[in-house]
């Protein structure tokens, strides 16, 4: 079962940039991509590092973590960067990326809304 919960108001989050919440004990980055908005774990799916303080190319709408600078599409997850370094017949490489989790967002008024599934746990 899923719901969807308030995080922020859309005036929180300036456009092109980022905002961290914490909801549901868990840590969450809003994204607004040109008044799109996107919700993504702030963990990254590599060793945990610290997606809040890595570096948002906001025109590709990718996120890059700080630690060691593995790229994801904000829009779906998928991981970019080692993905499309790696040889094409070494595919046991990509084995072990993992796409960023990412979250269905809704905006209401100047409310947006997060998508948390009941059975998920962290
Ligand atoms: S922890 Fe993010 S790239 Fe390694």
């Amino acid at each position: 079962m899923s719901e969807f919960v308030k995080v922020a108001k859309v005036s929180e989050v300036l456009p092109d940039s980022l905002l961290a919440v914490e909801i549901n004990g868990q840590r969450l980055l809003l994204v607004n991509l040109g008044q799109e908005f996107y919700a993504i774990d702030a963990r990254c799916p590599h060793r945990n590092g610290p997606l809040e303080k890595g570096h948002l190319y906001e025109n590709e709408g990718i996120i890059e973590c700080p630690w060691h600078y593995y790229r994801y599409d904000v829009r779906t997850g998928k991981n970019l960067y080692p993905r499309n370094v790696y040889p094409a017949d070494l595919t046991y490489l990509e084995r072990d990326l993992k796409p960023l989790q990412h979250y269905r967002v809704r905006v209401e008024g100047d409310e947006i809304l997060v998508e948390f599934h009941g059975d998920r746990k962290e």
